[in-house]
């Protein structure tokens, strides 16, 4: 067992990822997974903890998608270090790490799509039109080769956890979606594999961003309700930081991610800004828990 424990796979082929699956199952053990594009940070390792915790086995994904991203965004650039990711994996004790090439998950040929419909409409799915149907193919795509007990997510990408949830359980794919709260710096950023595009002024102006969602919160602690009128407030506090554009500022339903115009129980206040080229997004709930 002990050396069993020592010993991280690592999968590159959706065969190898099956027969690893087949194993686990035999031996009658819960399977836990936690998808990521790589370039680890804590809060990824957070996510693996909860599966780790969760599961008596747990596998890690990381595959940069290419069909989550629009032309012109920062595919090419997308930060990259496996050496360093699979230290960081194996040091946690995660079982298994998924990490297929690009022809491996789409050979030539391929031409199916998966869509979630309305929850994809509003906040990151209006402004990355490809963005979450390339998520939910690729979602897929890993649970059929990981056929996973459950799997973690972060509420970092808000509506992805949503959607995601949504397509589990729509497709009847059977995996139980834990979401995990945002994991910041000790300065309130939120973690992101994409923080490693800032330079050190960006990253100053890039605190307005979790700064400002607190400041909201406050508000509405304060009685504050109208929407319209937090959104402002966020977007001046924002917008008064150099290397600054905004995308969206919005207050949705935590459920139906459609626009709030009043803060209610179920309200989260979400935004997507650049900050020099890198675009960072944040959320939190509005409503005093
Ligand atoms: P990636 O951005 O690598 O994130 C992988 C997982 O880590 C996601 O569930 C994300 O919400 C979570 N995560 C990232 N930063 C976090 C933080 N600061 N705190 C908590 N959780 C955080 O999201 C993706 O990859 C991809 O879209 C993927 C689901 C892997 C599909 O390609």
């Amino acid at each position: 067992m002990a050396e069993e424990l020592s010993l991280m796979e690592l999968l590159l082929t959706n065969r190898e990822m099956s027969k690893w699956r087949e194993e686990r199952g035999r031996k009658g053990q819960i399977v836990g997974f936690v998808p990521t594009m790589g370039y680890l940070h804590q809060g990824h390792l957070a996510l693996m903890e909860e599966a780790l915790r969760r599961a008596d086995r747990v596998a890690v994904s990381i595959f940069v998608n290419p069909t989550q991203f629009s032309p012109g965004e920062d595919l090419d650039e997308y930060p990259r270090d496996m050496e360093r990711d699979l230290k960081l994996c194996r040091e946690l004790g995660v079982h298994a790490v998924f990490a297929p090439e690009t022809e491996e998950m789409y050979p030539a040929g391929f031409q199916t799509r998966v869509e979630v419909e309305k929850l994809t409409q509003n906040l990151c799915g209006l402004h990355r039109p490809d963005f979450f149907s390339g998520v939910t193919l690729v979602v897929t795509k890993l649970f059929c080769a990981v056929r996973p007990h459950l799997a973690v997510f972060g509420e970092k990408d808000f509506q992805q956890l949503v959607v995601v949830k949504r397509l589990s359980q729509d497709l009847n794919l059977g995996v139980e979606i834990i979401g995990h709260p945002i994991v910041r710096e000790p300065d309130g950023l939120a973690m992101s594999s994409r923080n490693t595009y800032l330079s050190e002024d960006e990253r100053r102006s890039a605190l307005s961003l979790s700064r400002s969602l607190l400041a909201a919160r406050k508000l509405v602690s304060e009685g504050e309700r109208n929407a319209e009128v937090l959104v402002a407030q966020v977007k001046a506090m924002i917008e008064s930081e150099p290397h600054t554009r905004i995308q969206y500022v919005q207050v949705v339903d935590e459920k139906t991610m459609m626009d709030l115009n009043e803060v209610t129980s179920g309200a989260v206040m979400a935004l997507a800004v650049f900050v020099g080229e890198a675009r960072l997004i944040d959320n939190m709930r509005l409503w005093p828990e």
